[in-house]
């Protein structure tokens, strides 16, 4: 009987602090959406997909081959340089690698005239590239569908 009352009060504070976990966050509605395309195998994708929930974006993550993914972002108009190892569509826009979520929102928010943005390569220090304190210094770049690439933010 006392086991029974443990058990209850136990799952009563799980679900109490599985809803709190839940209330802390954006309701998914009033979340912006984002596909994302990555390899199933890759654990710096996840992370940065998990950066990008925890910083109001709705992620719809879809498990593709690598061609796929640089597929994506070719159209677009990036160029193997600026490729990483995953790209998403959000809004009109293409977000190629690990981009902090700040940038994203700076660019719905300003529309600029570009396809998108993208940090080339896998940064150091990164949103999903955090190894310990380490950190490089890297810049997010816009580029156009035509190809021309400008410095978007520096980090
Ligand atoms: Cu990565
Ligand atoms: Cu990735």
């Amino acid at each position: 009987m006392r086991n029974k009352t443990f058990a209850a009060v136990v799952g009563v504070l799980a679900i109490a602090g599985a809803a709190l976990a839940v209330a802390q966050q954006k309701p998914v509605s009033s979340r912006t959406p984002i596909v994302v395309y990555k390899t199933a195998t890759c654990g710096c994708c996840a992370l940065w997909v998990e950066h990008m929930r925890q910083n109001g974006f709705q992620p719809e993550v879809h498990d593709v081959s690598a061609a796929q993914v640089r597929a994506v972002s070719q159209s677009a108009g990036l160029s193997d340089e600026g490729a990483s190892c995953h790209t998403a569509k959000v809004g009109n826009y293409i977000v190629e690698g690990h981009v902090p979520a700040a940038d994203v929102q700076r660019m719905l928010k300003e529309k600029p005239a570009i396809a998108g943005i993208a940090a080339p390569g896998m940064p150091m220090g990164s949103p999903g590239m955090e190894q310990g304190g380490r950190k490089e210094a890297y810049d997010v770049i816009s580029f156009t569908k035509a190809g021309k690439t400008a410095v978007f933010a520096k980090h």
